[in-house]
């Protein structure tokens, strides 16, 4: 894993942005996996910038968003489709087909999970996919538990989940339950991976995430076993320090 200690939110995104430019730029039909939530948003902000400053072209990308939550129509204002136009795909000039996001409101939810396996692995899967963490230490919705799934699934979230995500909603009650989300293998196939990282309540799972241990109680810590994987993450909870550390274990700290 290639750590990039950062000082600022702002340096996180643009550094995030210009490498999914890098990407585009060297493949211009190049798979991008996307997140939503707090930590991507300015990173696609960036995005939206180079495409209008620099002509950052879009027009032969295809995406796939890592998740979903399970019972929202993509007008919803939380549902991250309405994220997804709202934030970045309706300020650049990505094909609307070209664009996936699994649909919450799918009759057959399980039919759905699926077909947008398929999808991604008809494509020849994913060529740089961007991840959040979650506290739980969570990517896509893939929740810690004993066992995880390996293919884009159905999944009940994390009371940890809920109430974390209640903070987009008028209360608890009214976060959805369950949600879609690509498997840890749809993520690990990615060829490259940026996972980011900010703010203090990230510090716990990233230091599992580098840890050398692996648990499925921590599923973004399966990310080790992946050769390219970047992680940019905010200095103040990963001082260089701890890299130089031969005696660093997380659990000490
Ligand atoms: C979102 C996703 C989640 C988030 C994670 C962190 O599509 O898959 O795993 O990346 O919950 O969320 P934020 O960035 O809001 O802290």
């Amino acid at each position: 894993m290639e750590i990039k200690p950062i000082n600022s939110y702002d340096a996180m995104s643009k550094l995030a942005a210009k490498i999914v430019a890098g990407q585009i730029i060297n493949k211009p039909k190049t798979v991008l996996g996307f997140a939503t939530g707090s930590t991507p948003l300015s990173m696609y902000r960036e995005l939206v910038k180079l495409y209008k400053k620099s002509k950052l072209d879009f027009s032969k990308v295809t995406t796939f968003n890592l998740d979903e939550y399970l019972g929202l129509s993509p007008e919803h204002p939380q549902s991250y489709h309405y994220y997804m136009y709202e934030n970045f795909f309706k300020y650049v000039n990505i094909r609307e087909e070209n664009i996936h996001i699994p649909k919450g409101n799918a009759e057959d939810p399980v039919q759905e999970c699926l077909d947008y396996e398929k999808e991604i692995e008809k494509i020849g899967g994913i060529d740089l996919q961007i991840l959040g963490i979650g506290i739980n230490g969570h990517v896509g919705f893939n929740e810690p538990d004993i066992n995880l799934e390996a293919k884009t699934h159905v999944i009940q979230l994390s009371d940890d989940t809920i109430t974390t995500n209640s903070r987009f909603f008028k209360n608890l009650d009214e976060v959805p339950k369950k949600a879609i989300t690509m498997g840890m293998a749809t993520i690990m196939r990615s060829k490259k991976i940026i996972l980011m990282a900010w703010g203090a309540e990230k510090k716990k799972p990233i230091l599992k995430v580098i840890s050398g241990h692996i648990a499925t109680e921590v599923p973004a810590s399966l990310l080790q076993l992946h050769n390219d994987v970047i992680l940019i993450v905010d200095k103040k909870i990963y001082p260089s320090s701890i890299v130089t550390d031969p005696l660093f274990y997380p659990d000490k700290i």
